[in-house]
């Protein structure tokens, strides 16, 4: 399966994107940690993609789309991916619909996480991350660690990401709102947009997602 996830930041894409991958068997291609871990590495893409991502704002396309593609070209995508992060704005989608036509391939479907402002501040403001593997996902109250600062996973260091500062959470929001909403519209119209409601337990959302694809027309 082709899956893109589309949701406000915090709605929990990269909590639920863990899951399905697994469940579907199909890789997580999240671009907010492949930059993540180029910032890490300390690669000349992280140099460039650091400041926008401060800031709040979108990368630029032309460093996005190449990086996006990269990804959705290796060995292990060849059968299916989620993409997590990717498209972010139309012509981020337009540009991934290129991509597949010309392997003469389509998305299966665009899974929406509905949720609303409050409490996507609330699980931004309390999410924690692992040094060593940024798909390693905490929470101080709702996915707390069995030691304080300790991935569970992998033993590494969590911290805080360095965009989810208030001021910059808010910035993140008013991009999403004029910038990534637009292409539920343009998937909308290639009936391919299957909205859910991102509220309740991880499990119990995993569940109406898997679902969802499931029942998708
Ligand atoms: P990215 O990393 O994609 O960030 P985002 O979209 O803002 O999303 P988040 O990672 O903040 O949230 P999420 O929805 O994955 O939530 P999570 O599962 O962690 O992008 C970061 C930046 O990179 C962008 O601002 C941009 O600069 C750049 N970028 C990336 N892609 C780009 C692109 N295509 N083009 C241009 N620029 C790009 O969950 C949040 C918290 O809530 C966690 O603590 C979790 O434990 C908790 N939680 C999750 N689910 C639940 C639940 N059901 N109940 C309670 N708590 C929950
Ligand atoms: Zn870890």
């Amino acid at each position: 399966m082709r899956i893109v996830l589309v949701g406000p930041p915090g709605a929990g894409k990269g909590t639920q994107a863990a899951f399905l991958a697994k469940n579907l068997d199909i890789p997580h291609i999240s671009t907010g940690d492949l930059f993540r871990a180029n910032i890490s590495q300390g690669t000349e893409l992280g140099k460039q993609a650091k400041a926008f991502m401060d800031a709040g704002n979108l990368v630029p396309d032309e460093v996005t789309i190449g990086m996006a593609k990269d990804r959705m070209e290796q060995p292990d995508a060849e059968g299916g991916f989620l993409l997590d992060g990717f498209p972010r704005n139309v012509a981020q989608a337009e540009a991934l619909d290129a991509m597949l036509t010309a392997e003469a391939m389509r998305l299966d479907a665009v899974l929406d996480l509905e949720v609303e402002e409050d409490e996507v501040v609330k699980r931004i403001a309390g999410r924690r991350i692992c040094r060593n593997n940024s798909a390693h996902v905490f929470h101080v109250s709702y996915a707390s660690p069995r030691a304080e600062g300790v991935c569970d996973l992998c033993g590494g260091e969590l911290y805080q990401r360095d965009d989810d500062s208030e001021e910059t959470v808010r910035k993140r929001l008013e991009v999403y709102h004029t910038q990534t909403e637009p292409i539920i519209d343009y998937y909308k119209s290639q009936g391919l947009v299957v909205t859910i409601s991102a509220l309740g337990k991880v499990d119990e959302v995993t569940e109406r997602a898997m679902e969802a694809l499931r029942r998708r027309p």
